[in-house]
């Protein structure tokens, strides 16, 4: 050998491109997995690639960028149908994702199962078309409500909210406001969210009496009518100062008292609570005594023995009537229409045999006229005149009358 050609072999320049040759060799053989970048629409399909050197047949890991593993040496391990491994060679491992969303993004491992070290990670990228956010309108029977809207611009996606506060009272409980989202994308569509309004308040309580007035042996039925959010679960019934009749029985919020006495009179209270008050109201019972109706008394019976018991209330007059008896008043009431049709109608027959008479009269004077004056017609024509009009006049103020 030349001593040129040794002392070049020997030179530092080459023998550390020699070395640098042998490791990058010695790399290239170790580095059997390699992975590609991927970018890809919304709602599209990303294909994963992981290149495999020198495969030997060891087990080949891919998973997700939350290091799920998606696929197990070509076995499905992660219950998400839009992976499907599509290429399984000793030169490419190959998958797709369908449906890509934004949620999807990050880094792919591709790895063999016996070498982590050696992973490769494939970057999938989504693309979003830029897109307006979304408008939301809160809504109550039709009219919307202006609310505190705010935005927040995630650079691929918005976040939007609206918030309103509204002043409620309990006739609001139970109120429906709907959230209504519209964007462009939906069209003229509207994605709507419907909530109802739960208001709490305190009880109200009332009690409805029954119609009419109560006698001895009349049965009492009270109900208590109750609102309140949340409902009073029960109802209290106590009688003010005394202890509740005997033959007093409570079924939910109705009380009742069968064949009533006059020792029942008093004031009853209805009482519910629940977390957020106590309401109450009261009932004054009066019994009044007991009254043998009897339509066919004979009329020698004494006209006021007692205002409560007087005989056909009709006939007895307005003023003697006891103020506190309102279904006697109530029956004389109903008897003075028929008085005043009478009398109206009296008047009325009276009217018309007197409208006849004249009539008749008239017609009579008239004939007499004409067979005797027959020259002079005008003015008993005049007078003819007059009495149909006075006749009209009867008849006018007898209409007049009516109304
Ligand atoms: C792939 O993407 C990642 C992250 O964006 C980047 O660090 C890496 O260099 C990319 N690889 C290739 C081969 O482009
Ligand atoms: C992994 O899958 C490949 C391709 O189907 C196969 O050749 C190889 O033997 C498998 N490895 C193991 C350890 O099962
Ligand atoms: C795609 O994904 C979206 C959201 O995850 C879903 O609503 C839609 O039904 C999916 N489409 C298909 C064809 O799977
Ligand atoms: C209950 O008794 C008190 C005291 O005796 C009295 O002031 C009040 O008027 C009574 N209430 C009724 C409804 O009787
Ligand atoms: C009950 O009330 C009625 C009607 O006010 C009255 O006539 C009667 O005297 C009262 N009875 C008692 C025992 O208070």
């Amino acid at each position: 050998m030349r001593p040129g050609l040794r002392s070049l072999l020997l030179s530092p320049p080459l023998s550390i491109a020699l070395c640098v040759l042998i490791l990058l060799s010695l790399c290239l053989r170790c580095q059997a997995v390699q992975a590609e970048n991927v970018t890809v629409l919304e709602g599209g399909t990303a294909q994963i690639s992981c290149r495999l050197q020198n495969y030997d047949g060891s087990i080949v890991v891919i998973q997700n960028p939350r290091r799920q593993t998606l696929f197990f040496n070509g076995t499905r391990a992660l219950k998400d149908d839009r992976f499907q491994m599509v290429l399984f060679t000793q030169r490419l491992v190959r998958i797709t994702l369908s449906n890509v969303s934004v949620w999807d993004e990050g880094g792919y491992f591709c790895q063999l199962y016996t070498d982590d070290t050696h992973h490769q990670v494939a970057t999938l990228t989504v693309s979003v078309p830029r897109a307006s956010p979304a408008t939301l309108r809160w809504m109550r029977d039709r009219r919307e409500i202006q609310g505190v809207v705010s935005q927040q611009d995630y650079g691929k996606t918005y976040s939007v909210s609206n918030t309103i506060t509204i002043p409620v009272t309990m006739r609001d409980n139970g109120a429906q406001v709907s959230c209504e989202a519209s964007h462009p994308a939906l069209g003229t569509q509207r994605k709507v969210r419907h909530y109802r309004l739960d208001v709490h308040f305190a009880p109200t309580v009332k009690i409805i009496p029954p119609p009419g007035i109560l006698r001895e042996g009349d049965s009492l039925s009270l109900f208590c009518s109750v609102t309140g959010n949340p409902l009073p679960r029960n109802v209290q019934w106590s009688r003010v100062n005394d202890t509740l009749p005997e033959r007093a029985e409570t079924v939910g919020p109705t009380l009742t008292v069968s064949r009533l006495s006059q020792a029942h009179n008093g004031t009853y209270l209805c009482q519910a609570h629940n977390n957020y008050g106590r309401a109450a109201d009261h009932y004054a019972l009066l019994v009044y005594e007991y009254v043998s109706v009897t339509p066919t008394a004979p009329p020698t019976a004494p006209p006021t023995s007692h205002p409560a018991t007087s005989v056909p209330a009709s006939l007895t007059p307005v003023g003697a009537m006891d103020p506190r008896d309102p279904g006697a008043v109530v029956e004389t009431q109903s008897a003075v229409p028929y008085a005043v049709i009478g009398g109206v109608l009296a008047l009325l027959v009276f009217t018309i045999i007197c409208v006849l008479i004249v009539t008749i009269w008239c017609s009579v004077r008239q004939k007499g006229s004409y067979l005797t004056h027959e020259a002079s017609g005008l003015d008993e024509h005049g007078e003819v005149q007059e009495a149909f009009l006075n006749g009209n006049d009867t008849r006018e103020g007898k209409k007049e009358y009516l109304l």
